[in-house]
Order: C-alpha cells, then sequence, then structure tokens
C-alpha cells in the first residue's frame, strides 16, 4: 500500500509540474504568436545571449517568422523581425506600444527617469519631445545651429590632419563638442575639461547600469526596497552614489548657460532658445531633462555612425572615389562642403543612408510595452524591434553585407532600395528625435572629410592590413578598434583646411 501511495504521489507530482508547465507556456503565449519552446518557468532565458541577442533573433526567426513570442522568466517578449510587423504593430498601434518597461535601478534610483529615453510614456513625456521637436526636429530649425556642427567638423578635420591615428579620439571629440554647442552653447576646452569629464562620468555609469542583467533588482523589482545599509546591498549604495553624478550631468552644463544668458553672451543654442530667465522651477525641469537626453541619446550614437564611415571607406575605396568625383565636380576644390550644400550632393546623400544600413547602431530597438487585455494573455508585454535583422533584410536590400550606396540610386527603369532611415531611428511614437540633427552632422562629417583626405587600409613594411569588419555587440554599437590611413587628397586640400581653421600651413 505505501508503494502505491507513492507512485500516486509521484504521478501527482508530475501532473502538476505539467500543469505548471502548461500553464505558464499558456500564459506566456496566450494570444500571441509561436516561438521557440522554453523551460519551464525560466522559459528562453537561458537560450538568449546577454550581449547581440538580435542575431540569434534573426537565427530564430527563420524557424518561427516575423514576429515571435519568447518567455524570459515569466515576462512574455515579442521579437519583431520585419519591417512590415513591426509599422503594423509600433507605428499603426502606436497608442498601446509606447511605452518603456520598468527598470528600476536606472531610472528611479540613478534619476535616468529624467531622460526622454527612459521615461514612462507621459503627458511629460510628450511635452520633452515637443521641446526637441521644435529646435532641432526639422532641417529648417536646425538651420540656425547648423553653424555650430560646421565650426567643430572643421576642427575634427584640422586634428584629424595634425594627427591621423588619433581618429577615435577626434570622432569622440567631434560629437561631444557638437552635441555641448548645439545644446548649451557651450565650446569644450582643448583638454581635461571639466564639463566633459562630468558628462563622460555620468555616461559610463550609465552603460554598466543600462547593460541588460546588470541587476537582479530590475528582475524583482521589490529588492529596491532594501535598505542601502543592508548587507549585501552594495548595489544600491553604489546606484546612490552614481545618481549625483547624473544630476551634476543634468544641473552643470545648464548653470553655465543661465549664468552666459545673464552675462549677455550665450551663444544661440537648444536652451537659449527657450531660457529667458523668469522660467519657474517646473519649465526649467522640463528644459533641463530635454536637453540632458540629447547628449545621453545623441553622442555614442553619432560616434558609431562615423566610425561606420570610416571603416567603410577603407574596405570600399571604389565607393569613397564615387563620392569624391561627385564632391569635386560639384562643389569644386576651393571650398569645404557646408551644410548648405548637403542637398547638391545626391550620392553623399545615398553614401550617408548605406552607413546607417550597413551598421545598425541601435540594433535592437528600445523596448516598448503594450497592455493585452484579453482574459489568460499577459497584462504586459515587451516588444523589441530587430533593427538589425530588418537592415539586412533580403526582401528588402539585396547583397545586404555588402557596402553599395548605389542601392539608393534611383535610375532608368532602376527603384532604389528601401530608405533605411525610416528603420534605423526606431518606430511609432518613440522614434529617434534627433534624427535630422544626426544626418546633418554625418552627411556634414563624410562631405568634408571626402573633400580633403583620401582613406585606405593601413600598411606595414610596404603590406596592406586586412582590417576586420567587427562591431561591438552592446546596445550601442561600433566598429571593434581598427587602424587606416588618412592622409591629404592634395596639398591644394591641405592649404585649403589650414586657411579655413585659421593656422598657417
Ligand atoms: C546615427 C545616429 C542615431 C541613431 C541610429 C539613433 C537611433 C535611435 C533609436 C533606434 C532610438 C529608439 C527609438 C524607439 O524606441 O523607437 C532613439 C531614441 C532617441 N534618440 Fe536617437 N539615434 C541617433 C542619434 C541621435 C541624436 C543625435 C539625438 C539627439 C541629439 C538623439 C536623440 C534620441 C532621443 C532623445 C531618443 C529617445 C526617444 C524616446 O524614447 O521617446 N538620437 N534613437
Amino acid at each position: 500500500m505505501p508503494t502505491c501511495i507513492g507512485v500516486v504521489d509521484i504521478s501527482a507530482f508530475i501532473l502538476l509540474i505539467c500543469i505548471i508547465a502548461r500553464l505558464n507556456s499558456s500564459r506566456a503565449r496566450g494570444y500571441l504568436p509561436p516561438g521557440p519552446p522554453g523551460w519551464p518557468l525560466i522559459g528562453n532565458a537561458l537560450d538568449v545571449p546577454k550581449t547581440g541577442a538580435w542575431k540569434t533573433f534573426a537565427k530564430w526567426s527563420d524557424e518561427w517568422g516575423d514576429i515571435m513570442t519568447l518567455n524570459l522568466l515569466g515576462q512574455t517578449v515579442l521579437v519583431l523581425n520585419s519591417s512590415n510587423v513591426a509599422f503594423e504593430l509600433l507605428d499603426k498601434k502606436s497608442a498601446i506600444y509606447s511605452d518603456r518597461p520598468r527598470q528600476p535601478v536606472i531610472t528611479e534610483i540613478m534619476g535616468w527617469e529624467r531622460t526622454i529615453g527612459l521615461r514612462r510614456y507621459s503627458p511629460t513625456l510628450k511635452a520633452l519631445r515637443k521641446l526637441v521637436a521644435q529646435k532641432i526636429g526639422t532641417r529648417t530649425a536646425l538651420q540656425d545651429l547648423s553653424i555650430h556642427l560646421e565650426r567643430e567638423a572643421l576642427s575634427f578635420l584640422w586634428r584629424i590632419m595634425s594627427d591621423p591615428k588619433t581618429l577615435a579620439k577626434q570622432v569622440d571629440r567631434y560629437t561631444t563638442a557638437s552635441i555641448l554647442r548645439i545644446t548649451y552653447g557651450y565650446g569644450i576646452k582643448e583638454d581635461n575639461d571639466e564639463l566633459v569629464n562630468v558628462v563622460k562620468r555620468a555616461m559610463d555609469t550609465f552603460s554598466i547600469a543600462a547593460a541588460p542583467g546588470a541587476y537582479l533588482a530590475d528582475i524583482f523589482p521589490i529588492m529596491t526596497r532594501i535598505p542601502a545599509w543592508f548587507p549585501g546591498a552594495g548595489w544600491k549604495r553604489q546606484a546612490q552614489t552614481w545618481s549625483t553624478y547624473f544630476t551634476m550631468m543634468r544641473e552643470l552644463p545648464l548653470k553655465y548657460s543661465k549664468e552666459q544668458l545673464q552675462a549677455g553672451t550665450l551663444e544661440p543654442c537648444f536652451v537659449s532658445e527657450y531660457l529667458d530667465g523668469n522660467d519657474n522651477l517646473e519649465r526649467e525641469n522640463l528644459i533641463a531633462d530635454a536637453a540632458t537626453s540629447l547628449y545621453a541619446a545623441g553622442a555614442d550614437t553619432s560616434v558609431g555612425a562615423i566610425l561606420a564611415f570610416f571603416l567603410a571607406m577603407m574596405c570600399y575605396p571604389e565607393k569613397q572615389k564615387k563620392a569624391q568625383d561627385e564632391i569635386d565636380s560639384i562643389i569644386g576644390n576651393d571650398k569645404l562642403p557646408s551644410v548648405a550644400d548637403l542637398d547638391r550632393l545626391p550620392y553623399v546623400k545615398a553614401l550617408c543612408w548605406e552607413v546607417l544600413r550597413w551598421h545598425a547602431i541601435a540594433p535592437l530597438d528600445s523596448q516598448k510595452m503594450m497592455y493585452v487585455r484579453a482574459i489568460l494573455s499577459p497584462r504586459v508585454t515587451i516588444v523589441f524591434a530587430n533593427i538589425w535583422a530588418i537592415l539586412r533584410d533580403r526582401r528588402l536590400y539585396s547583397n545586404p553585407e555588402e557596402f553599395n550606396p548605389d542601392r539608393f540610386v534611383p535610375s532608368d527603369g532602376y527603384e532604389p532600395e528601401y530608405d533605411p532611415r525610416q528603420i534605423c531611428f526606431g518606430f511609432g511614437r518613440r522614434k529617434c528625435p534627433g534624427m535630422q540633427l544626426a544626418q546633418m552632422s554625418l552627411s556634414l562629417v563624410v562631405a568634408t572629410t571626402l573633400s580633403v583626405f583620401n582613406i585606405s587600409k593601413p600598411s606595414v613594411n610596404g603590406k596592406v592590413v586586412e582590417p576586420l569588419v567587427q562591431f561591438t555587440a552592446n546596445p550601442i554599437s561600433h566598429p571593434l578598434p581598427f587602424e587606416c590611413d588618412i592622409l591629404p587628397r592634395s596639398d591644394k586640400a591641405m592649404a585649403l583646411l589650414s586657411s579655413a581653421f585659421g593656422s598657417p600651413v
């Protein structure tokens, strides 16, 4: 008899596990599309790599299709692997796909919930996006600020000519300098700039805290209630310290602008358009949050795009030559291209589009959430748009691995391929509000660089070194460090650059 009870117990136990697993899977799936099977309770958590998950998702889509459901530790996740489904859900139904999931450590403890990118969808978010849209959201609005880009681009070229081996450092300097000037009217110092140190330190802590799986408390938010003094709560004490870095990043540059405004010396910039010296606290908070968001979201992304351009030029010299021929014939060799000239350079424009397609800078669109109200369906679902996969979807792009700007150049009987800007800047109501600035900045660097420099593979002892075309697997992806040769195209180009920068040859 006891044996019989044992068998019944075991059978009941197995049945219970099966019911839980089944319930778990029906909860996870609900009325949602199918996806790879996972383990009971933890679902697909062990199968999704911590970094570079977009490649795994792309592989799975061969079997599960353009839209699939995953279960990550009980959290339902939808992955969108084609432009059609991304537009269908994120654009057409943007009302329910515009939120961000809770990441309590970085947002609530470290304070980054004030930035546009990490804010939950709300009237304040809409107000912040409106501030950005009005001043940098269109090319017309940007015209007044484009002089800052031209000044910083010239400084970039001069520094590259002086020391071509410091490319990565100079790209970083250019994006930091141009965004701080456009946002706060602040010109960075030659070395060891205090404000640059402040924003970089905050961004460094952001990168650590925003990495997937950085905190258990993001998965179990109840842990954020643990007091900071509690043994084992070192992560909370650290996050609290890091929140002061965010506060400094938000407050110090704005303090500079306010002082300059009072002294009557503030250059035209994003905040100068809004600050009038009599702002109430609520309004000033809004301006501070919008301004902080520009550096937070705009600097690292632009670095990725410009470095990808240099890498592509080295690998595809014939495309470089074609763009240079266009610049020579339309602009000539007596001046550097300016922002006003960019519209006259269709091949350079196509080349910039191809940079944005060839290397997905934000490979996995930030998470969005929807609320599903059907019974048995999960209440909240996180949605990832796999930008990396969509930008190399063979239904949109022929030979997607190849860098080929010509795919965007219309000609008799040839229909250009799909505009990648509709994909790489995200979708729906959270689409990148800095996309016009990002394109203007990239195109200006591309046009001015190609007008005065040749970019080529480096040589060691007379032997050409083939570059590795590889990219980091971070949420904001850059090319892996690479060497390249950057040489002036001619003495005339050098003289032009020197006279434009105001220094002797
Ligand atoms: C090539 C450069 C850039 C790329 C590829 C890029 C791409 C993106 C993507 C994919 C998103 C997420 C959109 C979504 O969730 O649907 C985003 C958000 C954002 N971007 Fe950009 N971006 C770039 C440059 C910039 C620049 C220069 C700025 C501003 C100066 C900027 C400001 C923002 C902000 C504030 C958000 C958050 C929007 C929100 O959550 O509502 N970005 N960007």
